[in-house]
């Protein structure tokens, strides 16, 4: 049956404006008994006018309607019906359905084609180019650009071959990183090989115990290139570059190889992170690991896996199988969870093995990243309360509070002593998995009235002195960081963990990501801060400030220019400037339902952020990383 939907929007009544669904039937067959589902990242509050349907169920962006009693869609008619009192004003065209689906009597799912959203008064223009044309300042291809370089251009050798003597451990590192070019770069030509060839130039290895651990000093002459560096890591970053620059000027018509001089390089920031949100979006452990190959050849050191949310659980626990029996699979017929954020008709999800978790650790591992996982606590949990249902407390009042998202409910009740179980037993299985001494425990956006109408949350209140939400909260963190202080590792959250009293900062590091200023205000109560704002390094956000870009609107737009310029230590009063560890990009995948939705989105962002996580201020050049990024692997 071919059924279509139609999406838009005007902005009247204020605050929230009209959001009008048109359905229409353009098979040869009536359309009778149905009811229509649509996920909408623009939702229907509970306060809200609806002319034309029934709202039958809406959780989170899942939302049921039914059309008027006894309407029969002909062929060639449609049902159109308008709703008020939603949760705000949409941004852009992806803000509205995203996927629609018509279920029968018999419950069979029809899948529905639909539109953007269209919103009622704007004249559609095309956005501007994301990257001006730029100008590069040496022909050089190197992201991030190494912070010092003085370099004569000459023509590229045909292939680097290691000079004789070179110890196994070197070769291999040399080996690896031609692999990972390969991987990156299928087409492309090999980098390096071990013995000499016509036209190839030697390299040989050098140690200088001054450097730091992740510098590297290459020199240039006609007859070889010397990598210097005191540590595995800056030997890697050096046959980085190489590699960067020799791929580039096989590539780029505008790229040379230097000829003579030479690169002294070593990073400005130790955290250079990535986080990948696998929850909403599941992306499949080969994906994750492509990532991760991205992150190494733009010398980025952590990745952040985001491993659970409300829409899905990916880890697998053996102790509790129902985290990903029930709480990794969305769909209209599974017993945990409803289609969201783009399903279709289709059951939706996937997981990690503990056997795939662990080749993640190790891919990462060998390209010199860190895999930090992150299990959402205490918010975020509506998918372990679908799968472990002895985690609620069966008399709180049921729909009694929702944080932005919308879900009902949806937190780790810090008054019942099996959630601090569960935990244990988790944590305990994924530290066996994940060696970083990191381990993130979210702490984002719970509803600020969460737990109040569940009676054992009230009685641990009571117990303990506690007043309201945010003191439960932070009584829940100090729990964890019990949990994990016994592991040996350092508690990461995200910034709200210091509401409510917060965690001792000993051997705990926050993640600002509401606004810059938050990541000072961390700081100054002794936080160690890394600082991810939404506004410059949320690699989700919509690029422009058109209708018709992609993605989400809350912190945007960040053009790539605002992600590259964003200086996050800019405002850092100098006494807290050594709190400040790093930055990150946040991958958050709401918005992302195909690989071409997340390269529209990440690229030219993400080698952004790698380069302002690297290369000091003095030497950033927005024109000059213009020029370059065009060479950049894709998902
Ligand atoms: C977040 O974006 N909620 C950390």
């Amino acid at each position: 049956m071919t059924l279509f939907l139609e999406n838009t929007w005007t902005p009247h009544p204020l605050p929230a404006g009209t959001w009008t669904v048109t359905l229409m039937n353009l098979s040869e067959e009536a359309l009778t008994d149905f009811t229509l589902s649509l996920t909408t990242i623009t939702r229907i509050m509970p306060e809200h006018r609806l002319e034309g349907a029934r709202l039958l169920r809406r959780v989170a962006n899942f939302h049921e309607f039914a059309p008027p009693e006894g309407l029969v869609l002909a062929p060639g008619a449609c049902w159109r019906f308008s709703a008020e009192g939603l949760n705000r004003s949409p941004f852009h065209r992806n803000d509205a359905a995203k996927t629609a689906c018509v279920t029968l009597k018999s419950g069979q799912h029809l899948p529905v084609q639909l539109s953007d959203l269209v919103q009622g008064h704007a004249v559609p223009v095309l956005p501007p180019p994301r990257l001006p044309e730029g100008r590069l300042t040496l022909p050089f291809a190197s992201i991030p650009w190494p912070n010092r370089i003085e370099a004569e251009a000459g023509p590229a050798p045909v292939v680097i071959h290691a000079a004789e003597g070179t110890s196994r451990a070197d070769l291999r590192l040399m080996l690896s990183i031609d692999a990972l070019h390969a991987r990156l770069f299928p087409a492309a030509r090999k980098l390096f090989q071990i013995s000499p060839a016509p036209g190839s130039l030697a390299l040989t290895f050098a140690d200088d115990a001054g450097i730091p651990a992740e510098g590297y000093r290459l020199d240039f002459t006609p007859e070889r290139i010397t990598l210097t560096a005191s540590a595995e890591a800056g030997r890697r970053y050096g046959l980085t570059t190489l590699a960067q620059m020799l791929h580039g000027a096989f590539v780029d018509p505008q790229m040379r190889f230097p000829a003579t001089g030479q690169i002294v390089d070593s990073p400005r920031y130790d955290w250079r992170g990535n986080h990948l949100d696998c929850s909403r979006h599941f992306w499949t452990a080969d994906q994750v690991m492509r990532v991760i190959d991205i992150l190494g050849w733009y010398k980025m050191n952590v990745f952040h896996w985001h491993l659970t949310d409300d829409e899905g659980w990916r880890a697998e626990i053996r102790a509790y199988p129902e985290l990903t029996s029930v709480g990794a699979t969305r769909g209209y017929d599974c017993p945990g969870m409803l289609p969201q954020l783009g399903d279709g008709p289709e059951p939706q999800g996937g997981f990690y093995t503990q056997d795939q978790m662990r080749a993640v650790v190790a891919h990462a591992g060998a390209l010199g990243i860190e895999v930090m996982p992150e299990i959402e606590t205490p918010g975020h949990a509506a998918c372990v309360l679908a799968a472990l249902p002895f985690l609620v407390d069966p008399d709180e009042t049921p729909d009694s509070y929702h944080p932005v998202q919308g879900y009902p409910n949806n937190s780790w009740n810090p008054g019942l002593p099996e959630t601090f179980e569960v935990l244990e037993t988790i944590i305990a299985e994924l530290v066996e998995i994940f060696p970083s001494r990191h381990f993130h425990i979210g702490g984002d956006e719970v509803a600020k009235n969460a737990w109040l109408e569940s009676p054992r949350a009230r009685i641990l209140m009571q117990r303990e002195g506690l007043s309201g939400t945010f003191e439960l909260q932070s009584w829940f963190a100090r729990r964890v960081k019990q949990i994990l202080d016994r592991h040996g590792k350092v508690l990461v959250g995200w910034n709200e963990l210091s509401h409510g009293g917060g965690v001792d900062p000993e051997n705990t590091l926050l993640m600002a990501w509401e606004r810059p200023e938050v990541g000072i205000e961390l700081a100054r109560t002794g936080y160690d801060v890394v600082m991810t704002p939404g506004q410059a390094y949320y690699m989700d956000m919509v690029q422009g400030p058109d209708w018709l870009e992609n993605g989400a609107g809350w912190a945007g737009p960040v053009p790539p220019a605002q992600t590259y310029g964003y200086e996050a230590e800019g405002e850092f009063p100098e006494e807290l400037q050594h709190r400040m560890r790093g930055i990150q990009s946040c991958i958050w995948c709401e918005h992302f339902t195909t690989v071409d939705w997340f390269n529209d989105l990440v690229f030219p962002r993400l080698p952004a952020v790698a380069e302002a996580a690297w290369t000091l201020k003095a030497n950033k050049d927005w024109l000059r990383f213009a020029a370059q990024v065009r060479l950049h692997p894709k998902l």
